[in-house]
This record gives C-alpha cells, sequence and structure tokens, in this order.
C-alpha cells in the first residue's frame, strides 16, 4: 500500500515548484494545450495537429525555433519558458498521440536562443 504516499508526494512537489520541476505532460498543458488541444489534434482551420506532424517530428532545430519565435497566432515562448522546459515540452510532443522522434537536448535549445538564457535585450540595455 504504497501507492496513496507515492501519490501524495508527486501532488506537493507538482505544488511546491511550479514550471521548473513540472514534466513534459503537465508544460504542455499549462503553455501549449488551449490551442493544440491535449490530445494534439489541434482546432483545423486555426491550430494545427501536433500529433503526428512531420514538422515536430523532423529536424530539432524547427520546432525549437516555432516554440522560441512563435509565428502567425503561435505566441513566442522565448521569454516565458527556459531552455529545459522547451526541450522537456518538445520531448513529450515527440513521443505522444502516436509520435516517434528523438529526444531532442536543452543545449540544442541554448545554441539556437544565442547561447544566452536571459533576456538578450537586457545585454543591449547596458551599453
Ligand atoms: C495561442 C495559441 C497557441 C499556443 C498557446 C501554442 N501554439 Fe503552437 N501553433 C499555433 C498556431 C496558430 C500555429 C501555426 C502557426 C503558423 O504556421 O502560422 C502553431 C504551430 C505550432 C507548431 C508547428 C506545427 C506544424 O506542423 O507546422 C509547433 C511544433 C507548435 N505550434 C508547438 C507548440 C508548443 C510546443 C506550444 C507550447 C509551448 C505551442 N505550440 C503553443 C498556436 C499556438
Amino acid at each position: 500500500m504504497r501507492v496513496v504516499p507515492v501519490l501524495a508526494l508527486v501532488a506537493a512537489n507538482l505544488c511546491a515548484q511550479p514550471a521548473a520541476a513540472a514534466d513534459g505532460a503537465s508544460l504542455y498543458k499549462d503553455n501549449c494545450a488551449a490551442c493544440h488541444r491535449p490530445t494534439g489534434q489541434g482546432i483545423p482551420g486555426a491550430f494545427p495537429a501536433l500529433a503526428g506532424s512531420k514538422f515536430v517530428q523532423g529536424d530539432p532545430k524547427e520546432p525549437i525555433g516555432r516554440v522560441l519565435h512563435g509565428r502567425g497566432g503561435m505566441p513566442s515562448f522565448q521569454d516565458e519558458l527556459t531552455d529545459l522546459q522547451i526541450a522537456t515540452i518538445l520531448n513529450y510532443v515527440r513521443v505522444s498521440w502516436g509520435n516517434k522522434a528523438k529526444p531532442i537536448n536543452p543545449t540544442q535549445v541554448t545554441t539556437l536562443r544565442g547561447g544566452r538564457r536571459e533576456n538578450p535585450k537586457a545585454t543591449l540595455q547596458a551599453h
């Protein structure tokens, strides 16, 4: 009968540490599911499906770039999510709903971001 204490621990963890420690599923739910839906099916004509998407499962640079910079009706997440969070979400998306793609590494996100985690404007303002 270990199930209850374990669940309590998980719940306590999720409450105590919001985004940083959350797993891909909860990060996806909080940041992406409103548009792409919890099942990754999207909404035809408005939000593309991530389930079965070649873009999602292809070269990691593409989905990383899309999440960092957004496009059209999709917001940019570069100031909202850390490199680790973006990698965690994309790794969830890349193996969910029948998707099968290799994991991406958070350092790939760092590289595409320009090697910096903080807002680049902060550096510019210093001059
Ligand atoms: C406000 C709604 C909205 C939210 C929130 C959102 N997206 Fe999107 N997403 C879109 C739209 C609209 C597009 C299509 C953009 C275009 O190509 O014009 C898109 C496109 C994409 C694509 C490209 C899919 C393809 O096959 O072309 C990926 C990957 C993606 N989103 C991932 C994410 C992830 C991961 C999150 C959460 C971090 C997220 N999106 C949050 C609206 C959203």
